[in-house]
């Protein structure tokens, strides 16, 4: 976003300096380090800022699409440690296919109701071409559970997510199970989460 003088603003996501407490507590549980972390979405990058200072032994990848990419950079210049990566430039639907390099895990926080299903699909897909076998998919954010909202917040937010497009909305939990096993992933673990969003864990199945 640019100021009145032309300069590029830092941006600041609010909801991601929430959700990233209770996020790391999970993450304190359930990251294996070192590893090479994919993050699709990365936003404004205040994720990636956060957990790849609190976990020294990991290189976090970000990754968007190219107009998030000065405001990731914005981001990355004031972190003092060297374990985080320009952002790549992934969307999902449009070159996924160009990206190659394999990762120990994959994490993506409130895109799944953002992207097509189609893309989603196709995001997991992309996962399951990186992932190693026993790397992890940990994927933030609020999903649908027996394709029922869990909260009428939820629906409201879906509702107006709906207004904007009607390819975005809340997922239902058990679809992205299915195109995990779709993709040799097994659900690993699913944490509820506060304000009504869940932490969902899918783990590369050693055959597929
Ligand atoms: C609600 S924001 C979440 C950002 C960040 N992960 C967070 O939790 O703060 C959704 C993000 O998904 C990204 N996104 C949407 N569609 C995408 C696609 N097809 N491929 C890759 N990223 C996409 C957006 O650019 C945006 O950064």
């Amino acid at each position: 976003m640019n100021n009145t003088s032309g300069m590029i603003e830092r941006p600041d996501a609010p909801p991601t300096q929430r959700n990233k407490w209770p996020i790391l507590e999970i993450l304190n549980k359930e990251l294996t380090v070192p590893a090479d972390i994919l993050e699709i979405g990365s936003g404004t990058g205040q994720h990636a800022i956060f957990f790849a200072e609190k976990f020294p032994f990991i290189e976090w990848f970000t990754s968007d699409v190219n107009s998030n990419h000065a405001g990731i950079n914005i981001w990355l210049q004031s972190y003092k440690r060297s374990n985080i990566r320009l952002p790549i430039n992934l969307e999902i639907g449009i070159n996924e296919e160009n990206l190659t390099t394999n990762f120990d895990h994959v994490f993506s926080s409130n895109t799944s109701h953002i992207m097509s299903f189609n893309n989603v699909k196709k995001m997991f897909s992309l996962v399951g071409r990186l992932l190693p076998i026993g790397g992890k998919f940990y994927l933030y954010g609020p999903f649908k559970i027996n394709d029922d909202f869990t909260s009428k917040s939820n629906k409201d937010f879906d509702d107006i997510l709906k207004k904007q497009s009607p390819l975005m909305g809340l997922r239902d939990i058990e679809k992205l199970d299915m195109l995990a096993n779709e993709e040799g992933m097994t659900k690993y673990k699913f944490y509820d989460m506060p304000a009504n969003n869940y932490f969902s864990i899918w783990r590369k199945n050693e055959f597929i």
